[in-house]
């Protein structure tokens, strides 16, 4: 049998005890487990190296996933995150997942866009035809930046055409698609686009302007799937209820945003441990969900035949595995070895999973007992933390304070006297 990502009472565990169960898990060094913690802090040269004018580091939480089994493999997933609930909830998602194998991943090969605007063209058509008559002179030319992604498979491999309409006319727009393998692809698109420009306004008689990598990324995709069995939802009515939820976000983009929210609080956990360009994830997910005309939900639900319920989701993932803060940033380097990735396109799977699995998760607890109460609970730990509670009482303080929907320090200081005193009596009459 292989390493199980199937930890029972991780959450109840110290976090001593949580990260050496994580670095045997992904067999790590000290060095590296160190890092996960963060403890030792980020050696001051990173930060000034990552950005301009640095004065230190930012440390957000990392939480560890469990439960996931992906393909048939188990992981465990580092999630840096600020807000509570969603590590608990991403991984009581896969452990419901998990009954019925858990998450089924597919992706397409890891092609970004380069655009290059052409201005000024009096024949657009006759334009777009030169240059797609012409696009292997304009490919070679890409590819000579970049001999080595080209040696590793990579490279520019195909070119589009577009015109569009702007508020100042037709504009040409073409399209490279670019090969990156395992890196993000803004610098190897970005220095191809730049390079070609000039070839390009020969061809055309136009003037470029911008040459960048779109975000919208939509020949790179990663998509998951899963069931969930009825009864580990909680039966029928559960099951209708996220399908209601769906139906909802896909009706109303009022609705939508907070429902994609909720699948980027995943996505963008993973990325953000893995040292990925959060932002470029957010931008390529939302204008995938407007592709249509209509801004609709990345994730769809549906009942099986059997009454289960199945999901799934499909959105652009421009993710590195090299280069950048993946290479440099000590603890995503940990992150990545934990989850232990091969390449960009199964970190880019690994992401699409969670982030459907946080989506069953939030549409779940708000068609039923809404999301109060799994904030609540870590909410109350804080609290009772806050209020001096001894760590043997803290399970009892918080369950009184959500008994009592008291969750106060005042009322978590009484409690724990309460506690005390009784210990105390108990251990007299004893
Ligand atoms: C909160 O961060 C995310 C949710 O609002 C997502 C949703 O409403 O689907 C719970």
């Amino acid at each position: 049998m292989g390493r199980t990502s199937r930890i029972e009472g991780f959450y109840k565990m110290g976090m001593a005890e949580r990260i050496r169960i994580v670095k045997e898990f992904a067999e790590l060094t000290p060095e590296e487990a160190m890092a996960l913690t963060g403890f030792g802090g980020l050696n001051p040269d990173i930060p000034d190296k990552m950005i301009e004018n640095a004065v230190g580091s930012f440390p957000v939480p990392l939480g560890i996933a469990v439960n996931f089994t992906i393909n048939g493999k188990d992981y465990l997933i580092p999630m840096a995150i600020e807000e509570p609930s969603v590590v608990a909830a991403a991984s009581n998602s896969a452990k419901m997942a998990r009954e019925k194998g858990g998450f089924w991943t597919s992706s397409t090969a890891p092609v970004m866009i380069g655009q290059i605007q052409i201005t000024g063209v009096k024949d657009p058509n006759r334009a777009k035809h030169v240059l797609l008559e012409r696009k292997h002179e304009i490919l070679d030319l890409a590819n000579k930046q970049d001999p080595v992604l080209v040696k590793v498979g990579g490279g520019a491999k195909d070119l589009g055409v577009r015109i569009i309409h702007t508020l100042h006319g037709p504009s040409v727009i073409v399209h490279i698609h670019v090969d990156v393998r395992d890196a993000m692809g803004a610098n190897a698109v970005n220095t191809m686009a730049e390079a070609v420009a000039p070839m390009v306004e020969e061809m055309t008689g136009g003037r470029v302007y911008l040459r960048i990598l779109s975000n919208l990324a939509t020949h790179r995709l990663a998509r998951a799937r899963a069931i969930w069995p009825k009864e580990a939802l909680g039966g029928d009515e559960v099951v209708n209820g996220v399908i209601e939820a769906y139906v909802f976000a896909d009706a109303d983009p009022y609705r939508c945003a907070t429902h994609n929210k909720g699948i980027m609080n995943g996505i963008d956990a993973v990325m953000l441990a893995t040292g990925n360009d959060t932002r470029a994830i957010e931008a390529g997910a939302h204008a995938y969900a407007a592709m249509s005309g209509s801004y609709k939900p990345l994730t769809t639900f549906e009942k099986t035949p059997e009454g289960d319920l199945v999901g799934t989701i499909e959105l652009p993932m421009a993710v590195g595995l090299i280069g950048g803060a993946t290479k440099v940033h000590p603890t995503a380097r940990a992150c990545i070895k934990l989850l232990g990735v091969k390449t960009a396109q199964e970190l880019g799977e690994v992401a699409a999973a969670v982030g459907l699995a946080q989506n069953l998760a939030a549409l779940r607890a708000l068609a039923t007992v809404g999301i109060q109460k799994g904030h609540m609970s870590l909410h109350a730990r804080n609290i009772a933390a806050s209020a001096g509670c001894p760590p043997e009482l803290i399970d009892e303080v918080v369950r009184v304070m959500i008994a009592e929907k008291k969750i106060r320090m005042d009322r978590a200081q009484e409690i724990v006297q309460e506690l005390t005193r009784e210990k105390s009596k108990q251990s007299k009459m004893g």
